[in-house]
Protein backbone atom coordinates (compact mmCIF):
# COMPACT_ATOMS: atom_id res chain seq x y z
CA UNK A 1 0.00 0.00 0.00
CA UNK A 2 2.89 2.26 1.19
CA UNK A 3 3.56 5.06 -2.04
CA UNK A 4 6.44 7.31 -2.84
CA UNK A 5 6.86 10.22 -5.22
CA UNK A 6 10.07 11.75 -5.98
CA UNK A 7 10.28 15.93 -6.14
CA UNK A 8 13.28 17.36 -8.43
CA UNK A 9 13.32 20.84 -8.48
CA UNK A 10 15.79 22.90 -9.17
CA UNK A 11 17.12 23.75 -6.08
CA UNK A 12 16.66 20.18 -4.39
CA UNK A 13 15.46 16.34 -4.84
CA UNK A 14 13.56 14.60 -1.96
CA UNK A 15 10.98 11.77 -1.27
CA UNK A 16 7.62 12.13 -0.20
CA UNK A 17 6.13 8.83 1.36
CA UNK A 18 2.87 7.87 2.00
CA UNK A 19 1.67 5.03 4.03
CA UNK A 20 -0.48 4.38 7.74
CA UNK A 21 2.13 4.20 10.44
CA UNK A 22 4.88 5.95 8.80
CA UNK A 23 5.86 8.36 12.18
CA UNK A 24 6.92 4.82 13.44
CA UNK A 25 8.33 2.90 11.09
CA UNK A 26 10.76 5.31 9.03
CA UNK A 27 14.13 4.18 9.35
CA UNK A 28 15.69 8.44 9.92
CA UNK A 29 19.46 7.08 11.04
CA UNK A 30 20.40 8.96 7.27
CA UNK A 31 18.76 11.92 8.47
CA UNK A 32 19.14 12.43 12.13
CA UNK A 33 22.40 10.45 13.42
CA UNK A 34 24.05 12.25 15.85
CA UNK A 35 22.36 15.86 15.31
CA UNK A 36 20.51 18.06 17.55
CA UNK A 37 16.59 18.45 16.25
CA UNK A 38 13.97 20.65 17.21
CA UNK A 39 10.25 19.30 16.91
CA UNK A 40 7.88 21.92 16.44
CA UNK A 41 4.02 20.79 17.23
CA UNK A 42 0.70 21.73 16.52
CA UNK A 43 -0.52 22.03 20.57
CA UNK A 44 -3.70 19.99 18.79
CA UNK A 45 -1.33 16.81 17.22
CA UNK A 46 -2.09 13.88 20.06
CA UNK A 47 0.67 13.45 22.58
CA UNK A 48 1.08 9.77 21.59
CA UNK A 49 1.98 10.79 18.11
CA UNK A 50 4.71 13.35 19.47
CA UNK A 51 6.19 10.49 21.82
CA UNK A 52 6.01 8.18 19.18
CA UNK A 53 8.33 10.05 16.97
CA UNK A 54 10.50 11.02 19.73
CA UNK A 55 10.95 7.35 20.46
CA UNK A 56 12.06 7.04 16.61
CA UNK A 57 14.47 9.72 16.95
CA UNK A 58 15.84 8.17 19.42
CA UNK A 59 16.59 4.68 18.33
CA UNK A 60 18.24 6.15 15.08
CA UNK A 61 20.43 8.01 17.52
CA UNK A 62 19.81 11.58 17.30
CA UNK A 63 21.94 14.02 19.44
CA UNK A 64 19.31 15.86 21.14
CA UNK A 65 15.75 16.22 20.97
CA UNK A 66 13.52 18.87 21.73
CA UNK A 67 10.05 20.38 21.12
CA UNK A 68 7.83 23.44 21.07
CA UNK A 69 3.99 23.51 20.73
CA UNK A 70 2.38 25.86 18.16
CA UNK A 71 -0.99 27.95 18.75
CA UNK A 72 -2.29 27.29 15.39
CA UNK A 73 -4.79 30.02 14.38
CA UNK A 74 -3.56 32.78 11.21
CA UNK A 75 -3.14 35.36 13.72
CA UNK A 76 0.02 33.35 15.49
CA UNK A 77 0.91 32.88 11.64
CA UNK A 78 3.05 36.13 12.51
CA UNK A 79 6.54 36.91 13.56
CA UNK A 80 5.21 37.36 16.69
CA UNK A 81 4.07 33.09 16.53
CA UNK A 82 7.32 32.42 15.38
CA UNK A 83 9.63 34.07 17.23
CA UNK A 84 9.81 31.60 20.60
CA UNK A 85 10.99 29.23 17.61
CA UNK A 86 14.10 31.55 17.04
CA UNK A 87 14.51 32.01 20.87
CA UNK A 88 14.63 28.26 21.84
CA UNK A 89 17.15 27.60 18.65
CA UNK A 90 19.38 30.60 19.45
CA UNK A 91 19.08 29.33 23.71
CA UNK A 92 19.89 25.16 22.82
CA UNK A 93 22.82 26.91 20.19
CA UNK A 94 21.53 24.78 17.34
CA UNK A 95 24.21 25.03 14.27
CA UNK A 96 23.78 24.81 10.46
CA UNK A 97 23.35 21.36 10.95
CA UNK A 98 20.91 20.92 12.98
CA UNK A 99 17.17 19.61 12.22
CA UNK A 100 13.74 21.11 12.35
CA UNK A 101 10.88 19.16 11.86
CA UNK A 102 7.54 20.60 11.20
CA UNK A 103 4.94 18.07 12.83
CA UNK A 104 1.31 19.83 11.96
CA UNK A 105 -0.72 21.26 10.07
CA UNK A 106 -0.25 23.83 6.98
CA UNK A 107 0.30 26.43 9.77
CA UNK A 108 3.03 24.43 11.02
CA UNK A 109 4.47 23.76 8.10
CA UNK A 110 4.34 26.94 7.13
CA UNK A 111 5.82 28.53 10.16
CA UNK A 112 8.49 25.52 10.87
CA UNK A 113 9.59 26.01 7.21
CA UNK A 114 9.74 29.81 7.46
CA UNK A 115 12.34 29.26 10.38
CA UNK A 116 14.35 26.36 8.81
CA UNK A 117 14.70 28.58 5.79
CA UNK A 118 15.99 31.51 7.48
CA UNK A 119 17.72 30.56 10.95
CA UNK A 120 21.17 30.54 10.06
CA UNK A 121 20.43 31.19 7.00
CA UNK A 122 19.34 27.56 6.28
CA UNK A 123 19.13 24.53 8.32
CA UNK A 124 17.69 20.83 7.07
CA UNK A 125 14.29 20.56 7.31
CA UNK A 126 11.62 17.15 7.22
CA UNK A 127 8.01 18.04 7.13
CA UNK A 128 5.76 15.43 9.12
CA UNK A 129 2.00 16.76 7.92
CA UNK A 130 -1.05 16.05 10.22
CA UNK A 131 -3.82 17.19 8.20
CA UNK A 132 -4.89 16.17 5.42
CA UNK A 133 -4.99 19.43 3.61
CA UNK A 134 -1.47 20.11 4.77
CA UNK A 135 -0.23 16.53 3.37
CA UNK A 136 -1.41 17.10 -0.40
CA UNK A 137 -0.87 20.37 -0.81
CA UNK A 138 1.13 22.73 2.48
CA UNK A 139 4.07 20.52 2.57
CA UNK A 140 5.05 19.81 -0.49
CA UNK A 141 6.86 21.97 -2.67
CA UNK A 142 8.77 24.28 -0.33
CA UNK A 143 6.36 27.54 0.02
CA UNK A 144 6.71 28.70 3.83
CA UNK A 145 5.93 31.99 4.94
CA UNK A 146 3.86 34.11 7.80
CA UNK A 147 0.43 36.36 7.51
CA UNK A 148 2.07 40.19 8.02
CA UNK A 149 -0.18 42.88 7.97
CA UNK A 150 -3.47 41.53 7.78
CA UNK A 151 -2.34 39.77 4.23
CA UNK A 152 -2.15 35.85 3.82
CA UNK A 153 1.67 34.29 3.15
CA UNK A 154 3.24 37.92 2.41
CA UNK A 155 6.06 37.27 3.81
CA UNK A 156 8.08 33.82 3.28
CA UNK A 157 10.48 31.98 1.46
CA UNK A 158 11.06 28.63 -1.22
CA UNK A 159 12.46 26.10 0.90
CA UNK A 160 12.44 22.75 0.15
CA UNK A 161 12.81 19.80 3.26
CA UNK A 162 14.81 17.10 2.90
CA UNK A 163 11.87 14.39 3.20
CA UNK A 164 7.65 14.96 3.47
CA UNK A 165 6.06 11.31 5.79
CA UNK A 166 2.90 11.29 5.25
CA UNK A 167 1.40 9.32 7.73
CA UNK A 168 -2.23 8.75 7.46
CA UNK A 169 -2.60 7.33 11.31
CA UNK A 170 -2.34 11.11 12.09
CA UNK A 171 -5.53 11.59 10.26
CA UNK A 172 -7.72 9.49 12.74
CA UNK A 173 -8.02 12.38 15.21
CA UNK A 174 -8.41 15.38 12.88
CA UNK A 175 -11.97 16.87 13.25
CA UNK A 176 -14.28 16.17 10.06
CA UNK A 177 -14.38 19.99 9.28
CA UNK A 178 -10.38 19.58 8.77
CA UNK A 179 -10.69 16.90 6.73
CA UNK A 180 -13.49 18.76 4.10
CA UNK A 181 -10.99 21.39 4.63
CA UNK A 182 -8.00 18.84 2.67
CA UNK A 183 -10.14 17.13 0.23
CA UNK A 184 -11.08 20.74 -1.22
CA UNK A 185 -7.47 20.76 -2.12
CA UNK A 186 -7.50 17.08 -3.75
CA UNK A 187 -10.80 18.15 -5.62
CA UNK A 188 -8.95 21.48 -6.98
CA UNK A 189 -6.11 19.14 -7.89
CA UNK A 190 -8.36 17.00 -10.18
CA UNK A 191 -9.88 19.96 -11.52
CA UNK A 192 -6.92 21.30 -12.50
CA UNK A 193 -5.17 18.37 -14.36
CA UNK A 194 -6.75 15.35 -13.74
CA UNK A 195 -10.45 14.29 -14.98
CA UNK A 196 -9.87 10.72 -13.48
CA UNK A 197 -9.15 11.68 -10.55
CA UNK A 198 -12.06 13.87 -10.64
CA UNK A 199 -14.16 10.74 -11.46
CA UNK A 200 -12.50 8.63 -8.90
CA UNK A 201 -13.31 11.52 -6.11
CA UNK A 202 -17.69 11.40 -7.53
CA UNK A 203 -17.42 7.57 -7.40
CA UNK A 204 -16.69 8.16 -3.86
CA UNK A 205 -18.44 10.77 -2.64
CA UNK A 206 -21.34 11.65 -4.73
CA UNK A 207 -22.16 7.54 -4.34
CA UNK A 208 -21.54 8.25 -0.48
CA UNK A 209 -19.01 5.23 -0.12
CA UNK A 210 -16.91 4.63 2.70
CA UNK A 211 -13.53 5.78 2.03
CA UNK A 212 -11.59 3.26 2.80
CA UNK A 213 -7.44 3.08 4.23
CA UNK A 214 -6.54 2.07 0.75
CA UNK A 215 -8.70 4.83 -1.28
CA UNK A 216 -7.42 7.49 0.88
CA UNK A 217 -4.47 6.71 0.16
CA UNK A 218 -4.61 6.44 -3.50
CA UNK A 219 -6.54 9.61 -3.48
CA UNK A 220 -3.80 11.36 -1.30
CA UNK A 221 -1.34 10.03 -3.72
CA UNK A 222 -2.84 10.79 -6.76
CA UNK A 223 -3.39 14.42 -5.80
CA UNK A 224 0.44 14.95 -4.57
CA UNK A 225 1.14 13.85 -7.72
CA UNK A 226 0.12 16.61 -9.44
CA UNK A 227 1.45 19.14 -7.64
CA UNK A 228 4.53 17.32 -7.46
CA UNK A 229 4.69 17.24 -11.49
CA UNK A 230 4.08 21.02 -11.27
CA UNK A 231 6.20 22.24 -8.81
CA UNK A 232 8.94 20.19 -10.31
CA UNK A 233 8.32 21.78 -12.94
CA UNK A 234 8.27 25.53 -11.87
CA UNK A 235 9.40 25.62 -8.39
CA UNK A 236 9.86 29.59 -8.28
CA UNK A 237 6.04 30.08 -9.82
CA UNK A 238 7.54 31.65 -12.80
CA UNK A 239 4.17 29.33 -15.25
CA UNK A 240 1.99 26.61 -14.50
CA UNK A 241 2.99 26.88 -10.26
CA UNK A 242 -0.14 29.77 -10.88
CA UNK A 243 -2.45 26.96 -11.48
CA UNK A 244 -2.32 25.46 -8.31
CA UNK A 245 -4.01 29.16 -7.12
CA UNK A 246 -7.41 27.91 -8.57
CA UNK A 247 -9.82 29.45 -6.34
CA UNK A 248 -7.38 31.49 -4.33
CA UNK A 249 -8.08 34.61 -5.47
CA UNK A 250 -11.39 34.15 -3.98
CA UNK A 251 -10.79 31.70 -1.17
CA UNK A 252 -8.01 34.28 0.35
CA UNK A 253 -10.07 37.54 0.30
CA UNK A 254 -13.15 35.43 1.62
CA UNK A 255 -10.80 34.40 4.30
CA UNK A 256 -9.07 38.21 4.74
CA UNK A 257 -12.30 39.81 4.41
CA UNK A 258 -13.45 38.12 7.27
CA UNK A 259 -10.44 39.63 9.32
CA UNK A 260 -8.83 36.08 9.07
CA UNK A 261 -11.38 34.55 11.42
CA UNK A 262 -14.10 33.05 9.13
CA UNK A 263 -13.16 29.99 7.36
CA UNK A 264 -10.66 27.86 7.48
CA UNK A 265 -8.14 28.15 4.18
CA UNK A 266 -9.41 24.93 2.63
CA UNK A 267 -13.08 26.15 3.20
CA UNK A 268 -12.25 29.17 1.85
CA UNK A 269 -10.76 27.64 -1.06
CA UNK A 270 -13.65 25.60 -1.33
CA UNK A 271 -15.79 28.54 -1.76
CA UNK A 272 -13.55 30.06 -3.73
CA UNK A 273 -13.60 27.34 -6.42
CA UNK A 274 -16.86 27.26 -7.02
CA UNK A 275 -16.70 31.11 -7.47
CA UNK A 276 -13.98 30.46 -10.24
CA UNK A 277 -16.13 27.69 -11.89
CA UNK A 278 -18.88 30.25 -11.72
CA UNK A 279 -16.35 32.40 -13.26
CA UNK A 280 -15.42 30.04 -15.93
CA UNK A 281 -19.01 28.81 -17.02
CA UNK A 282 -19.75 32.85 -17.25
CA UNK A 283 -16.75 32.61 -19.73
CA UNK A 284 -18.31 30.15 -22.07
CA UNK A 285 -15.13 27.58 -20.85
CA UNK A 286 -17.39 25.13 -19.29
CA UNK A 287 -20.68 23.51 -19.73
CA UNK A 288 -23.60 24.29 -17.25
CA UNK A 289 -23.65 20.65 -16.73
CA UNK A 290 -19.66 20.83 -15.45
CA UNK A 291 -20.34 23.38 -13.32
CA UNK A 292 -23.34 21.57 -11.76
CA UNK A 293 -20.67 18.64 -11.35
CA UNK A 294 -18.05 20.63 -9.66
CA UNK A 295 -20.20 22.48 -7.24
CA UNK A 296 -21.95 18.46 -6.17
CA UNK A 297 -18.75 17.36 -5.46
CA UNK A 298 -17.69 20.46 -2.99
CA UNK A 299 -20.63 20.05 -1.20
CA UNK A 300 -20.66 16.14 -1.18
CA UNK A 301 -17.50 16.53 0.98
CA UNK A 302 -19.17 19.23 3.50
CA UNK A 303 -17.52 22.46 2.49
CA UNK A 304 -19.23 25.65 2.92
CA UNK A 305 -21.29 26.09 -0.51
CA UNK A 306 -23.21 29.67 0.31
CA UNK A 307 -21.81 33.33 1.06
CA UNK A 308 -22.00 34.13 4.11
CA UNK A 309 -24.53 36.47 5.73
CA UNK A 310 -22.32 39.15 6.93
CA UNK A 311 -20.48 38.93 3.98
CA UNK A 312 -19.20 42.75 2.76
CA UNK A 313 -18.47 43.38 -0.49
CA UNK A 314 -16.15 46.31 -0.05
CA UNK A 315 -14.28 44.24 2.16
CA UNK A 316 -14.09 41.54 -0.55
CA UNK A 317 -13.09 43.60 -2.91
CA UNK A 318 -10.43 45.11 -1.18
CA UNK A 319 -8.86 41.90 -0.08
CA UNK A 320 -8.79 40.32 -3.13
CA UNK A 321 -6.61 43.86 -4.54
CA UNK A 322 -4.11 42.88 -1.70
CA UNK A 323 -3.87 39.29 -2.99
CA UNK A 324 -0.35 38.35 -4.09
CA UNK A 325 -0.97 37.05 -7.42
CA UNK A 326 -1.62 40.80 -8.93
CA UNK A 327 0.78 41.36 -11.46
CA UNK A 328 0.64 44.67 -12.73
CA UNK A 329 -1.75 45.80 -10.84
CA UNK A 330 -4.55 43.11 -13.09
CA UNK A 331 -5.92 40.72 -10.62
CA UNK A 332 -5.51 36.95 -11.92
CA UNK A 333 -7.50 34.00 -11.80
CA UNK A 334 -6.97 30.97 -12.44
CA UNK A 335 -10.16 29.82 -15.04
CA UNK A 336 -11.04 26.26 -16.15
CA UNK A 337 -11.32 24.72 -19.73
CA UNK A 338 -13.17 21.76 -18.78
CA UNK A 339 -13.14 19.32 -15.69
CA UNK A 340 -9.12 18.88 -15.42
CA UNK A 341 -7.66 21.72 -17.60
CA UNK A 342 -6.82 24.96 -16.08
CA UNK A 343 -5.80 28.14 -17.40
CA UNK A 344 -4.56 31.51 -16.00
CA UNK A 345 -6.77 34.91 -17.29
CA UNK A 346 -6.90 38.38 -16.20
CA UNK A 347 -8.32 41.59 -17.06
CA UNK A 348 -11.28 40.65 -16.00
CA UNK A 349 -13.71 43.39 -15.36
CA UNK A 350 -15.52 44.20 -11.63
CA UNK A 351 -18.89 43.46 -12.59
CA UNK A 352 -17.58 39.86 -14.08
CA UNK A 353 -15.93 39.31 -11.11
CA UNK A 354 -19.10 40.27 -8.95
CA UNK A 355 -21.43 38.12 -10.48
CA UNK A 356 -18.95 35.25 -10.34
CA UNK A 357 -19.65 35.39 -6.52
CA UNK A 358 -23.75 35.82 -6.94
CA UNK A 359 -23.94 32.07 -6.16
N1 LIG B 1 2.87 26.30 1.71
C1 LIG B 1 1.92 25.97 0.86
O1 LIG B 1 2.17 25.64 -0.31
C2 LIG B 1 0.50 25.97 1.34
C3 LIG B 1 -0.50 25.37 0.57
C4 LIG B 1 -1.78 25.32 1.07
C5 LIG B 1 -2.08 25.88 2.30
N2 LIG B 1 -1.09 26.47 3.01
C6 LIG B 1 -1.38 27.05 4.34
O2 LIG B 1 -1.81 26.00 5.19
C7 LIG B 1 -2.68 26.52 6.18
C8 LIG B 1 -3.89 25.64 6.27
O3 LIG B 1 -3.48 24.35 6.62
P1 LIG B 1 -4.43 23.35 7.44
O4 LIG B 1 -5.76 23.27 6.80
O5 LIG B 1 -3.67 22.12 7.66
O6 LIG B 1 -4.69 24.18 8.77
P2 LIG B 1 -4.12 24.11 10.25
O7 LIG B 1 -2.67 23.99 10.27
O8 LIG B 1 -4.76 25.24 10.94
O9 LIG B 1 -4.78 22.76 10.81
C9 LIG B 1 -6.18 22.65 10.89
C10 LIG B 1 -6.63 22.28 12.31
O10 LIG B 1 -6.31 20.91 12.56
C11 LIG B 1 -5.60 20.79 13.81
N3 LIG B 1 -4.77 19.59 13.66
C12 LIG B 1 -3.67 19.43 12.90
N4 LIG B 1 -3.30 18.14 12.88
C13 LIG B 1 -4.17 17.48 13.67
C14 LIG B 1 -4.32 16.11 14.03
N5 LIG B 1 -3.55 15.17 13.53
N6 LIG B 1 -5.33 15.80 14.86
C15 LIG B 1 -6.19 16.75 15.33
N7 LIG B 1 -6.12 18.04 15.00
C16 LIG B 1 -5.11 18.40 14.18
C17 LIG B 1 -4.90 22.11 13.93
O11 LIG B 1 -4.55 22.39 15.26
C18 LIG B 1 -5.95 23.08 13.41
O12 LIG B 1 -6.90 23.35 14.40
C19 LIG B 1 -3.00 27.94 5.79
O13 LIG B 1 -2.27 28.83 6.60
C20 LIG B 1 -2.50 28.04 4.35
O14 LIG B 1 -2.09 29.33 3.99
C21 LIG B 1 0.18 26.52 2.58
Amino acid sequence: MSKSINIRTQSKSYEVLIDEGLIDSYDYKWLVQGKQILIVRDKNVPNKILESLKKSLGKSEAYEVFHIDLETNEKNKSFEGIMPIYTLLNEKKFNRDSLIIGLGGGITTDMAGFVASTYLRGVNLIQIPTTLLSQVDAAIGGKTGINFSGSKNNVGAFYQPELVLMDTLVLKSLPKKDFSAGLAEIIKHSLIADNNLFLRLENIFIEGKNLSEEELIQIIYESSLIKAFIVSNDEKEKGDRALLNFGHTFGHAFEGSQSLDGFSHGEAVGLGMICASNLSLLLGNISLEEYRRITALIKSVGLPFEIPENFDIDEFMQAMSRDKKILSKKLRFITLRGIGKAEITENHDKELILKSINL
